[in-house]
């Protein structure tokens, strides 16, 4: 059942780029436009939408954070992600012109539902996105956009996130397709970026042995950072998640640009601190300031380990550790940079004798509130 490997765990990470690539599949036409016919939500309510509202946990919720860049980027529309088991206990602003995104591995999270079902009572249209056919989140919702990842067995959530990226791009490319401000040239450019991520994503995997010796060399401490920005904050938020679950180690994702309001007390020596480097194209300032942030740490005597893009120079200076990662647009680097950060826990935690694909106190599904 585990393919050869010694965990439900490991094989579904290697899974992750079949599982982007089918997520992609068929759903897009000859064209170039987008064809999510699951989407039964009529294109005049798409339209009007005049916010989206995701609502998700765990990992599913760090996907709804990426989200929102993409969203709010290329249709415009505003877009709040919000904690599932946070969301109908402060009396939400729904109506029907918002449009709630529920983000569900299982579709069978308590919490998640609860926050769909109030949305619902609240006139709003509900589109889940959603790894398990026939489950009780997607049969509850309005529409639902099924990820492709395959069963996910082990707790920690690897391919599942990954596909639900890929899933909640296309819902944001067809917004904008419904919503005229994205264009079928420009949708095929970024499905094209997308279909590319899927060899990207085989070659970080390629590139991992340094990391798992990395991970085994790190397996006495009590504490690791992770820092990010833009899209690569939630990126930093899901490998503190992983290392929770998988090393039991304290762990905290950071916006980078918060380090200094907070977080830098933090630093001592040799505290080894991952560092997720925004692409030195596009967003250039980002980068500028997240390498002051590594030479800030640094200075304070951190391990820097940096997860940076092929052919960004300006960074090595300052790592102790450095990841590449294949260059993508900069919205959707996290389907590769979260790779490393899956890997890295999961050899901790084999390093320190956990059960990697049954962590202690967790379930893969949570069924109550
Ligand atoms: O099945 P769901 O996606 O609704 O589950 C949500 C969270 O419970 C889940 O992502 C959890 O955080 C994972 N164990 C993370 O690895």
């Amino acid at each position: 059942e585990k393919a050869g490997y010694d965990y439900f765990m490991l094989k579904e990470i290697a899974e992750q780029p079949k599982a982007v690539a089918d997520t992609l599949l068929g759903r897009i036409d000859a064209a170039g436009s987008l064809t999510l016919d699951e989407v039964r939500i009529g294109a005049a309510e798409l339209r009007e939408a005049d916010k989206v509202v995701i609502v998700a946990c765990g990992t599913a919720f760090h996907a709804g954070l990426i989200a929102k860049y993409a969203i709010e980027h290329w249709t415009r529309i505003p877009c709040e992600v919000e904690l599932a088991s946070e969301f109908r206990y402060r009396d939400p602003i729904l109506g029907p012109r918002s449009l709630v995104i529920a983000i569900s591995q299982s579709g069978e999270t308590m919490d998640t539902l609860m926050a769909l079902r109030h949305a619902r009572e609240q006139g709003s249209k509900v589109l889940a996105i959603c790894n398990t056919n026939g489950s009780t989140i997607p049969r509850e919702s309005d529409a639902v956009l099924y990820t492709h990842a395959g069963p996910e067995v082990a707790v920690a959530s690897t391919k599942a996130f990954l596909t639900q990226l890929v899933a909640c791009y296309l819902v944001a490319l067809y917004l904008g397709q419904v919503r005229g401000t994205k264009w079928a040239d420009e949708i095929r450019a970024v499905i094209r970026d997308l279909a590319q991520i899927s060899g990207q994503v085989e070659r970080v995997l390629e590139t991992m042995e340094p990391v798992r010796a990395l991970a085994r060399s790190l397996a006495d401490k009590k504490t690791v950072l992770f820092l990010g920005r833009h899209v690569g904050y939630p990126v930093a938020l899901e490998g503190a998640l992983k290392l929770k679950e998988l090393a039991y180690m304290h762990a905290e994702g950071f916006a980078a640009g918060e380090l200094k309001h907070g977080p830098i007390a933090l630093v001592e020596e040799d505290l080894p601190v991952v560092v997720v480097v925004p692409s030195p194209r596009g967003r250039s300032v980002l980068h500028d300031k997240i390498v002051s942030n590594i030479q800030e740490i640094r200075a304070r005597g951190a391990r820097t380990i940096v997860i940076a893009e092929e052919g960004d120079e300006a960074v090595a200076p300052y790592a102790d550790h450095l990841v590449r990662i294949p260059a993508t647009p900069v919205l959707l680097q996290p389907l590769v940079a979260t790779v490393p950060l899956q890997v890295f826990a999961c050899e901790l935690a084999t390093a320190r004798g956990n059960e990697v694909d049954q962590p202690r106190n967790l379930a893969k599904s949570v069924t109550v509130e």
